[in-house]
């Protein structure tokens, strides 16, 4: 518990100033937030444009059996015409997006509100040609270059629904996320240059599409001009459809309760979930949160270092920034190309005002040594943020003594794909931080600790359990696509009356909530969410393997490594010539985000009697934590954890 105690960072005195929120209006704005829920969503809702405005706020359930939430259900809006249209008349010639390419030396580009609006007008145009009508999906699997926002945003002008899916999965990936959405075009381009590598985004589409119904059709856009095979009839140029296409495309009026996107995201059990977020709710949580987490002003350069691919990315480097008005930053690279002092560079270059990382990208730029941000000029960063896992105190202090020169408060937000925007985070000026702790709720936010067996909600301020929500916020994830029970069952099953996050927490004194991460059968690697039962069953569909079990293990960078034991069929020797077969058969399943780790050989693995795999065990030997094992006493045969013991990774 030494943690409670430590130290607490207000910001400075003229951060507090200049802040949105001092404590005594999060204070008072947090009270009125949950006393008076449609009241205070009712006037935050007046930061959108509406084209009908709602007449009532907020109707939602969390009651098993009939989960139903709807925010603001009878206004009508058009999400893109409140992240570009309305901001034309004041800001016209204000940079909406920088562009930093993965190339150093290339140019970075401005595309201002204006030029902004004409591509996405032209390109709502190319999508309305090739047949794309209100509510059908369009799959977008794009480098982090500005056609991704432009395709997003096009969808949203004409009712379309995205599902971006991330360049770093694989054909495999790409072609279930496509079907399960039923999706009538998918979005791509050349090649995805990062790190100076090349990824061949195309020839991954033309092989995902070979899985699917050969009426969808391939948008392309040419990148890096890398040769491509095209396939006439299917295949569309984009920018030279785009060029002949008109700059105007009337906003389609969408009702609030109208999904905007679908983004899969992976579970304890089963396939990834299309998880739906819907237009009006999500669009304001996205803004508000974007405006007073990051306390975002007027001229501020913003910068989110996720992928658009994660939700990250689609709240906070396109949907809240862009509908404040703000100026985004979309980077195409990655920290370390072409070399460890990158993000500072783009720091420098561009005079960012609040920067968005992730903690596994801290650590392994720590590694690399001060020097590579000492060189750079960071005077115009006012505010540091992370998400994504829990950031240790190591990284924390680094980040706020050599990247904030103490200087810049940092918010530590926890949220979920699912939640749309941040639910657990300080508000700069007004919470004073504690390294690792995502300290208070945001506006509207009920967290409650539950007691995780009985589900009893633990009352006392200090204390532990699993990290539920009491009530909706309209950022909140509306159904899983096409599988209303699954979201219910997901959610809402296992604690009556409340939503499930799948963390575990503490609670201090102060009433700071600290992640303590996930109680389910999900693993958080480099701050992307995996299940390992996707693993697992990528691992079996090899025809040498007879069984296998993920866990998660301690990774210095990584925060969690995947760590799998794999039994071979009868007659297969292991080699490491196998096991490097197995971790490109992972990736060619999934993805390189889910290449195992360590594959440790099981000629067995720890069952209870009635074949049940006992997690819990193989978790405690992958920690390296088999001092205290726990209840043993229903193994099966308990010969097989000395075996598994005696050859982990901790063994070697
Ligand atoms: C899971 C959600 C939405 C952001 C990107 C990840 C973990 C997220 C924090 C944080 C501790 C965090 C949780 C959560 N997580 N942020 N600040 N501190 N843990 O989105 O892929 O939906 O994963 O990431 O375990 O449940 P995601």
């Amino acid at each position: 518990m030494a943690q409670d105690h430590a130290k607490l960072y207000p910001a400075s005195d003229d951060f507090i100033k200049n802040a949105h929120i001092d404590r005594a209006k999060y204070d008072e704005m947090y009270a009125q937030s949950v006393s008076d829920p449609e009241g205070f969503w009712g006037e935050q809702g007046k930061r959108l444009d509406w084209i009908t405005p709602y007449s009532t706020v907020k109707n939602t359930s969390f009651d098993f059996g009939k989960v139903d939430i709807k925010w603001f259900e009878d206004g009508v809006l058009n999400v893109a015409y409140n992240c570009v249209d309305r901001h034309l008349a004041t800001r016209g010639d204000q940079t909406a997006i920088i562009f930093e390419p993965d190339d150093p030396a290339a140019e970075a580009q401005h595309i201002t509100y204006n030029m902004l609006s004409e591509k996405v007008n032209r390109f709502a145009n190319v999508l309305l040609s090739q047949g794309v009508m209100r509510g059908d999906r369009v799959v977008i699997y794009l480098p982090m270059i500005p056609e991704a926002a432009y395709a997003m945003l096009a969808c949203a002008r004409i009712g379309a629904i995205h599902s971006i899916v991330f360049a770093g999965f694989s054909p495999d990936a790409l072609a279930n996320r496509i079907n399960d959405c039923g999706a009538k075009v998918v979005i791509t381009a050349d090649s995805a240059p990062r790190g100076g590598r090349k990824t061949a985004l195309k020839s991954n589409a033309d092989a995902a599409l070979l899985h699917c119904s050969d009426r969808v059709r391939c948008l392309v856009v040419k990148h890096t001009g890398d040769q491509i095979t095209w396939i006439e009839g299917r295949d569309v140029d984009v920018k030279a459809q785009m060029q002949q296409a008109s700059p105007d495309c009337p906003v389609r009026p969408m009702g609030a309760e109208d999904p905007l996107f679908i983004l899969y995201t992976s579970g304890s059990t089963g396939k990834p979930k299309g998880v739906v977020h819907t237009s009006g709710g999500y669009l304001l949580y996205a803004s508000i949160t974007h405006e007073y987490v990051f306390d975002y002003h007027e001229g501020d350069v913003f910068w989110c270092s996720a992928d658009v691919g994660w939700v990250t990315g689609h709240s906070y480097i396109v949907y809240g920034p862009l509908a404040n008005g703000a100026t985004t930053l979309m980077f195409e690279g990655v920290p370390s190309y072409p070399d460890a002092g990158r993000f500072w560079a783009v720091c420098e270059k561009h005079k960012v005002n609040q920067f968005y990382t992730a903690p596994t990208a801290l650590r392994s730029l720590m590694g690399q040594g001060n020097s590579w941000v000492e060189k750079y000029d960071l005077s115009s960063i006012k505010l540091l943020g992370t998400v994504g896992e829990p950031i240790n105190p190591e990284a924390w202090n680094w980040y706020n003594d050599i990247v904030g020169k103490g200087r810049a408060p940092i918010v530590d937000t926890w949220w979920q794909t699912e939640t749309g925007g941040h639910l657990l985070t300080p508000l700069p000026g007004a919470v004073p931080t504690k390294p690792g702790s995502a300290t208070l709720p945001f506006f509207g936010v009920q967290p409650v600790v539950l007691e995780p067996t009985t589900g009893e909600e633990l009352k006392a301020t200090a204390t532990e359990g699993v990290l539920c929500l009491k009530d909706s916020w309209p950022g909140q994830m509306r159904t899983v696509w096409g599988d209303h029970e699954r979201f219910q069952e997901t959610y809402f099953q296992q604690y009556k009356g409340y939503y499930f996050s799948g963390d575990g927490c503490r609670r201090d004194e102060d009433g700071y909530y600290w992640i303590t991460g996930r109680v389910d059968d999900v693993i958080n690697v480099s701050g992307h969410r995996m299940g390992t039962a996707e693993v697992e069953s990528a691992l079996v569909a090899h025809p040498k393997v007879a069984e296998a079990a993920v866990v998660g293990f301690p990774h210095e960078v990584k925060g969690q490594g995947i760590y799998a034991y794999v039994t071979l069929m009868n007659g297969q020797e292991p080699s490491d010539a196998l096991r490097a077969e197995l971790e490109k058969w992972v990736r060619a399943e999934i993805g390189p985000i889910a290449k195992p780790d360590f594959i440790q050989w099981a000629p067995g693995l720890p069952k209870t009697r009635s074949g049940k795999i006992m997690r819990r065990i193989l978790r405690k030997i992958a920690e390296n934590d088999t001092g205290a094992m726990g209840d043993i006493s229903t193994l099966a045969d308990p010969s097989v954890v000395e075996e598994l013991i005696a050859n982990s990774i901790w063994k070697l």
